[in-house]
Order: C-alpha cells, then structure tokens, then sequence
C-alpha cells in the first residue's frame, strides 16, 4: 500500500508542481547533512505553499525547523514584506536550514531561531513579533500542547494554526499507544476541539510518507 502511496505522490507531483532544482538540492543537503528523512513531502510543501497566499499571510511562524524544506516552501507563499520566523532546537539543523533558506534566496525574509521553542517562543513574544498569521506546528510531538498555547498567545482572530503528524499511522487514535510522542498530539487535538477561540477540522493524508495528517484550525 505504502509504494503505492509513493507512487501515486510521484505522478501528482510530477503533474502539478514545477521542476525545482532549489528544492531538490535542499532536500539533497538535508540527507548529505545526516538530518533525518522527515521533511513535510513535496506536496504537502506545496500545500503549505498554497495555506500562506491563501491567507494573506505575512508573518508566519513555523515550530520546528529541521532543515528548511517546509520553511522555503511557507517563505514562497508570503506576502510581500512578509517574513516567516521558524524555530528550532538543534543547532546543525538551523545551521543547515540557513544556508538552505540562503541558497533558495530567502534569507532576507527568514529569521531562524534556535533553542528549544519554550525558550525562544517567549523572546518572540517580548519582541512584539506577532500577531501572526500562520503557524505551522511540526517540532517535538510531546510539546503540541503547550505550542499550542504559544500559538494562541501569538496570533489573533482569522489566524491560522496548523499542525503536522497528527495521525502517525493510526497510533494517534490508539489508546493503547503511550509513547508520549503520540500521547502529546491526542493532548493537543482534544486541546484545540475543546478550545473556545479555535474551529478546527483534520484531513488524513497518504502519501511519500506513509499515513499521517494536519490539524488545521483558525482562530475565533
Ligand atoms: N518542518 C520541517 C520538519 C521538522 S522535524 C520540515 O517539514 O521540513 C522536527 C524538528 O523539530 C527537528 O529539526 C527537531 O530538531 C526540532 N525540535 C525538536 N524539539 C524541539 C524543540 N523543543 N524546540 C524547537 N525545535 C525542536
Ligand atoms: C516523522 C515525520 C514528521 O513529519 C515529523 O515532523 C516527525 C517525525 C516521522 O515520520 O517519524
Ligand atoms: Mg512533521
């Protein structure tokens, strides 16, 4: 099921999205780098693309950096003036990432933080640099919940929050799973259907990798 999956983002991917030699030499950096093989796929990329122009988004924060493949992506989509700020813990992967997002031209609307987001999301905060209009959550599955608490201090009404890896094979609606990486995005999907401010919806996806799927919620 799984090749089939890959093969079938294969063809849409080759129908829809333009040949982009940027996006495979960053993809190409990340492996040659070590960092693990978890980018958002090419066209969820696209999808996350297609979310900031659709929202007229500029300012976007993305927890959860890696090496820049879906930050490039959420940088195309901007508005102009816009600027994405995207956070992340390990210092070889913002290293990685910022030379990526240079070489993507990006790196004068990119701005990459690195330490663990609890730490650097309050410093966003005392900055004054929200509201946002975008967050994608994608960092540490464990913290979904309190990053969620962070994304409703950081935007505003008409805003939107969306979250990566909320299925993760089906282990999500598993409640024999306690891995708390799972049991951290269960927290946060009945955290955001409980919330007041927050409508939010999920759509599973298959795909290059495996099943999985994105929370998407705007703020009341
Ligand atoms: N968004 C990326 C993938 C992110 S993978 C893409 O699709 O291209 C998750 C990243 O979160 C990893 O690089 C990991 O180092 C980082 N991370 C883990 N814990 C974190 C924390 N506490 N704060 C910020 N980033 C963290
Ligand atoms: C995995 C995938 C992700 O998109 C992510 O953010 C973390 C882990 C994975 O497939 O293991
Ligand atoms: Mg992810």
């Amino acid at each position: 099921m799984d090749e089939d999956w890959g093969r079938v983002d294969d063809h849409l991917a080759r129908a829809l999205l333009p040949a982009d030699e940027v996006l495979e030499q960053v993809l190409a950096e990340n492996r040659a780098a070590g960092l693990p093989p978890i980018d958002v796929s090419p066209l969820q990329g696209a999808f996350l693309t297609l979310l900031a122009r659709i929202t007229g988004a500029r300012r976007v924060l993305e927890i959860g950096t890696l090496g820049g493949y879906s930050t490039i992506h959420l940088a195309r989509g901007l508005a102009a003036g816009g600027r994405v700020v995207t956070c992340e813990f390990e210092p070889r992967h913002a290293e990685v990432a910022r030379r990526n997002v240079e070489r993507a031209g990006l790196a004068g609307v990119v701005d990459v933080r690195v330490g663990a987001a609890l730490q650097t999301l309050p410093q966003l905060e005392q900055e004054g640099l929200g509201p946002f209009d975008l967050v994608f959550i994608d960092a540490d599955k464990g913290g979904y919940p309190q990053y969620l608490e962070w994304a409703l201090r950081l935007t505003r009404p008409g805003s939107v929050v969306v979250g990566d890896n909320v299925v993760r094979r089906g282990r999500v609606a598993d409640p024999a799973v306690t891995d708390p990486a799972v049991t951290g995005v269960r927290t946060f999907l009945d955290a955001v259907g409980a919330h007041p401010r927050l409508r939010a919806t999920a759509l599973q996806t298959v795909g290059a990798k495996g099943w999985d799927g994105f929370a998407i919620a705007v703020v009341d």
